[in-house]
C-alpha cells in the first residue's frame, strides 16, 4: 500500500537529540495515557472562528461547573496517529479525515469547528512538539487526539457560548491486551450503541460511555470486545465499541452501510479503497449477523484499533469460528 495514499508527510528528518533524555519501555506500550510535554490549545471567538492557537505545556484545563460539556454532553473528539519511519521521516495518518469528519460532528452537534487547516496545522503542531515520544518503527505510534468542546457556562439546554479545541498525545501500541492475536467478540443484544436518527454517525463523546457497561460485561466473561446489532431489527451487525467491522468472503469485502448509525472510520475508508486497488468488490450494506457464520475472514479496523482480526464470534450462545487470520 502506498504511503504516500496513506499518509501526510511531516518531515524529513528528526532533530539528533530527539530521543535524548527519554526512557520508554516501547516494547510494552499498550493503550495507556502516557502524558506528553506538549498539547495544543485554542478557543472559539464570539463569531464562532477559532483564535490562533499554540502548543502549551500539557496540563489540567480549567473549566467551569456549568460548561455545556460537562452537562450536556457537547463535545467530540477525533484520532490519528504520528508515525516514525525508518529514515527518520514522520508521518501524520490522513488528518485531512478527521478535520473533514470534526467538521461534520460540529454541525451536527451544533458547535463551531476550526478550519481544515487549522485543525492539521494543529495535529503537526502536537505531534512536532512531542516528537521524543514518538516510538521507533515497528514499534507503535504516537496517538493524537483532537478534542472539541463546549466549554462555555450555560444551565439551560442550547449551544454553549464558548468552545476550546485541544490536542494532546500518548505514545501507544496495540489497542487491545491480546495484542495481534485474533479477537473473540460478543454480538450484544440488550443494548445497542447506536440510533437511527441519532449521534452514532458522528464521533461525539455521548457514543462511548454508553456502551462501557456492555464491554465490561462482555470482557469480565473472556470476550475482547462487544459487537452491537442495529437497534430497530436486532439483526444487522453495526460496529464493536471503539472499531469498524469487515468480512471477507472469497473476493467480496463487505462492512455495514454507514447510514447514521456507524461511524465512518479513516481506516475503514483505506481499508475499502485497497481492496478496491486489489480487485476486490467492496459492499457497504445490511449485513445480517448470521452471515457471520460464512465469512472466510473477520476483522475491525479503526484508528486506535489499526487492524485487528477476529478469531470468533459469539452469537445467542452460539460461536462463529474457524475464519482466516
Ligand atoms: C479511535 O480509534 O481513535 C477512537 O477514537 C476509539 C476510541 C474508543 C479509542
Amino acid at each position: 500500500y502506498s504511503t504516500a495514499q496513506a499518509a501526510t508527510f511531516v518531515q524529513t528528518t528528526v532533530q539528533s537529540d530527539d530521543e535524548s533524555n527519554i526512557d520508554i519501555d516501547w516494547e510494552n506500550l499498550g493503550f495507556n495515557l502516557m502524558p506528553t510535554d506538549y498539547m495544543y490549545l485554542t478557543k472559539s471567538c464570539e463569531d464562532g472562528r477559532f483564535k490562533q492557537g499554540q502548543v502549551n505545556p500539557y496540563g489540567n484545563i480549567q473549566l467551569s461547573p456549568s460548561a455545556g460539556v460537562l452537562n450536556y454532553g457537547q463535545g467530540i473528539f477525533e484520532g490519528t496517529k504520528a508515525y516514525r519511519r525508518n529514515d527518520g521521516g514522520l508521518f501524520l495518518f490522513r488528518p485531512h479525515e478527521n478535520a473533514m469528519r470534526m467538521q461534520i460532528g460540529a454541525e451536527r452537534m451544533c458547535m463551531p469547528c476550526p478550519s481544515i487547516d487549522q485543525f492539521v496545522d494543529a495535529v503537526k503542531q502536537t505531534a512536532l512538539a512531542n516528537k521524543r515520544f514518538i516510538p521507533p518503527p515497528g514499534k507503535g505510534s504516537l496517538y493524537i487526539r483532537p478534542l472539541l468542546i463546549g466549554s462555555g457556562p450555560i444551565l439551560g439546554l442550547a449551544p454553549a457560548p464558548e468552545y476550546t479545541f485541544l490536542v494532546y498525545a500518548s505514545p501507544v501500541g496495540n489497542y487491545f491486551k491480546e495484542g495481534t492475536a485474533p479477537l473473540n467478540l460478543y454480538v450484544e443484544e440488550d443494548f445497542h450503541r447506536a440510533s437511527r436518527g441519532g449521534a452514532g454517525g458522528v464521533k461525539s463523546i455521548t457514543n462511548y460511555a454508553p456502551v462501557i457497561r456492555a464491554m465490561k460485561s462482555a470482557k469480565a466473561r473472556g470476550f475482547s470486545d462487544v459487537l452491537y446489532l442495529d437497534s430497530i431489527n436486532k439483526r444487522y451487525i453495526e460496529e464493536v465499541s471503539s472499531c469498524n467491522i469487515f468480512l471477507v468472503k472469497g473476493k467480496i469485502l463487505s462492512t455495514p452501510a454507514a447510514s447514521g448509525t456507524i461511524l465512518e472510520g479513516v481506516t475503514r475508508k483505506s481499508i475499502m479503497d485497497i481492496a478496491h486497488d486489489l480487485g476486490y468488490q467492496v459492499e457497504e450494506r445490511l449485513i445480517e449477523v448470521e452471515e457471520l457464520n460464512n465469512a472466510d475472514e473477520v476483522f475491525c479496523t479503526g484508528t486506535a484499533v489499526g487492524i485487528a482480526p477476529v478469531g470468533s464470534i459469539t452469537y445467542k450462545g452460539k460461536r462463529y469460528q474457524n475464519f482466516i487470520y
